[in-house]
C-alpha cells in the first residue's frame, strides 16, 4: 500500500501551534524585562529557495512571539536554517557556530537553534551534540511547523532539545510569515523529491514528493497579491511532476493556467524544472502566457549520456538537446539557465567534452557549475572511480570559461532593447541607482529612487556590462 499523504493544510495543527505562539509570548516579555529592551532574533539561511521560504515562516513566528528581527548574529535568538547539498554548505555552518559560541559567552540569555536539511542527518546532529553542546534546539525539515511548540520547550528546559522526524504525511501552511521582499514571494507547490539522482541528498532529507491542492496554492497567491506581491516563484524540486499524488488529474501546466488567472499578479516564475518531465503542454503554456517569465532553469548536470545514466537522470545528451532546441525555437526570448556537476564518479575528459558540446549548442544564458561533493548515504558515494581533484579543477575551469563566454554573448544580444523591469532595491554601490530584474532574470541598474522599489517599469538597456546592464527609464 502506498503511503497516503495529506494534500491540504491540517487546520487542527495550525490551531495548536498558534496556541503555543500565544504561550511563548510570555517568555519574550520576561526576557524583555530582564534585558531592559526588546529581545532580538536573527535567522540565517543556507541553501536553496525552499530554505529561504522556510526561513520566512520561522521569521514570521519569531516576530509574532515578540522578537525584533535583526540581521546581526549577535542577537538574543539565532537560528541557522541549514543546507547539506554539498559538503561546503555543512562546513560553513560549523564555522559560523564557532562565532556564535563567542557571542553566547557574553550574553547568558542568548539561545541558538539549528534546523533544515543538515539536521536530517544523524551524523551531523551527533557531531553538534558532542562538539557544539551550546546549541539549545535542533529540529528538521518535516516538523518546521512545530517551531512554536519547540520554542516553548526550549525556553522551559535547560538541555538541548532535539526533535527530528524521518518523514511526515502532513502539510501545515498558514502560520504567520514575514516576507523578505514585499513585492515578490516564493510559494511552495510541492515538497520533497522522488527522483533519487544518485549524487543527491535532497530526497533523503526532504522526504517523498507531495503536492499541495491547487485551490490552496491559488488562495495563498491571492492573499500575497492583496498584500502587494507582484511576482511569485512556484517552488518544488521538480515542478514538472506537480499533481502526481493528488486525487484529481492535474499537471503543472494546469496549475500555471490557474495561477495566470489571478488578477493583479504580474509575474510567475518557477523552480526547478526537471528535463525528464518537461511536457509539450508546458512549452505551449509558457508560450501563450502573459505572466510566466522568460526564464527557464533546466538543470543539465552532465552532457554525457553515460554519466547521466549513472546519475539516474532519465534523459540522454540527445533528448536534452532536442528539448532545449525545441524551447529555443518556440520561445526565442526565453533565457535558459542550468546546473552542471563536474567530477561525478567515473567521469573522464570524454564526458566533459560532451558537456562542453551541450553548453556550446544550447548557449546558456547562465549556469551554476558545482564540483561533485560526495554525500554519505547516496549511491554515488560508494561508486568506484572517484575522480582525482587535480582533474576536476582543470575541467571545472574549462567549463566555467565556456559558460561565461556564452552568458556574455547572450546578455549582449539584449543591447538597446526596452525591457520591463521589477525594481528590487537600491543599488548597493551607487545611491543614485536602483536595481531591477528583467523577465529573463538579467539584472539592470538605472537612475531612480526608493519610491520605485516594487514597481515594474520600462527601461532602455544602454550599456552591457558583461552579465548585467546599465539603463535608463523610458
Ligand atoms: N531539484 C533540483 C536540484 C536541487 S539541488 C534539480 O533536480 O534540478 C541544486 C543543484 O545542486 C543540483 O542541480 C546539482 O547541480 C547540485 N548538486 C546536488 N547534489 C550535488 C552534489 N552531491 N555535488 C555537487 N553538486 C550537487
Ligand atoms: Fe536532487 Fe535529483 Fe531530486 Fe533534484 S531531482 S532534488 S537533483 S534528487
Ligand atoms: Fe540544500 Fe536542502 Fe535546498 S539540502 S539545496 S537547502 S533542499
Amino acid at each position: 500500500m502506498p503511503e497516503r499523504f495529506e494534500t491540504k493544510t491540517d487546520q487542527e495543527e495550525v490551531k495548536r501551534q498558534l496556541a503555543f505562539i500565544e504561550a511563548g509570548r510570555q517568555f519574550v516579555v520576561d526576557l524583555k524585562n530582564k534585558l531592559g529592551r526588546t529581545p532580538t532574533a536573527c535567522v540565517t539561511t543556507f541553501g536553496c529557495q525552499m530554505n529561504a521560504r522556510d526561513s520566512e515562516k520561522i521569521t514570521g513566528i519569531l516576530a509574532d512571539l515578540g522578537y525584533k528581527i535583526v540581521e546581526n548574529e549577535d542577537a538574543d535568538f539565532v537560528l541557522f536554517n541549514t543546507c547539506t547539498v554539498r559538503d561546503n554548505a555543512n562546513q560553513k555552518v560549523y564555522g559560523r557556530l564557532g562565532t556564535l559560541h563567542g557571542y553566547k559567552k557574553h550574553n547568558p540569555y542568548m539561545r541558538i537553534a539549528l534546523c533544515g536539511c543538515m539536521m536530517q542527518e544523524e551524523t551531523a546532529v551527533d557531531k553538534i551534540l558532542n562538539s557544539y553542546s551550546f546549541v539549545d534546539l535542533i529540529f528538521g525539515t518535516h516538523n518546521l511547523y512545530k517551531f512554536p511548540e519547540l520554542f516553548v520547550q526550549m525556553m522551559t528546559r535547560d538541555i538541548t532539545i532535539v526533535d527530528v522526524w524521518e518523514s511526515t504525511t502532513k502539510i501545515v501552511e498558514e502560520l504567520p510569515i514575514v516576507r523578505k521582499y514585499p513585492f515578490k514571494s516564493g510559494v511552495n507547490i510541492m515538497f520533497g523529491c522522488n527522483n533519487f539522482c544518485t549524487y543527491c541528498i535532497v530526497p533523503y532529507v526532504r522526504g517523498r514528493e507531495r503536492s499541495r491542492e491547487p485551490e490552496e496554492i491559488v488562495e495563498e497567491i491571492k492573499g500575497l497579491v492583496a498584500d502587494g506581491v507582484k511576482e511569485v516563484m512556484l517552488l518544488g524540486q521538480n515542478v514538472n511532476s506537480y499533481g502526481k499524488n493528488l486525487e484529481r488529474e492535474i499537471g503543472f501546466p494546469d496549475l500555471l493556467r490557474m495561477v495566470e488567472e489571478i488578477e493583479g499578479l504580474e509575474r510567475i516564475r518557477f523552480m526547478t524544472s526537471h528535463p525528464k518531465d518537461l511536457s509539450d503542454d508546458l512549452i505551449a503554456c509558457m508560450k501563450e502566457s502573459k505572466k510566466i517569465c522568460r526564464h527557464l532553469h533546466l538543470p543539465l548536470q552532465s552532457g554525457s549520456s553515460k554519466i547521466l545514466k549513472a546519475m539516474n537522470r532519465h534523459y540522454t545528451k540527445e533528448s536534452y538537446l532536442e528539448l532545449a532546441m525545441k524551447i529555443r525555437k518556440e520561445i526565442p526570448d526565453m533565457a535558459i539557465t542550468t546546473d552542471i556537476i563536474v567530477g561525478f564518479p567515473g567521469e573522464t575528459y570524454e564526458d566533459i567534452k560532451d558537456t562542453l558540446d551541450v553548453i556550446r549548442q544550447v548557449e546558456y544564458d547562465n549556469a551554476f557549475t558545482f564540483i561533485y561533493s560526495k554525500r554519505t548515504g547516496t549511491p554515488a558515494a560508494v561508486m568506484e572511480n572517484q575522480v582525482a581533484k587535480e582533474d576536476i579543477k582543470v575541467w571545472f575551469d574549462e567549463i566555467l570559461s565556456l559558460v561565461q563566454e556564452c552568458a556574455r554573448k547572450r546578455t549582449a544580444m539584449l543591447d538597446g532593447q526596452i525591457a520591463d523591469v521589477l525594481v528590487e532595491g537600491m543599488n548597493e554601490q551607487d545611491a543614485t541607482l536602483v536595481t531591477g530584474r528583467m523577465s529573463n532574470n538579467t539584472l539592470v541598474h538605472f537612475p531612480g529612487d526608493e519610491s520605485l522599489v516594487g514597481s515594474i517599469v520600462n527601461v532602455k538597456l544602454e550599456e552591457c556590462k558583461g552579465f548585467y546592464y546599465l539603463g535608463k527609464r523610458v
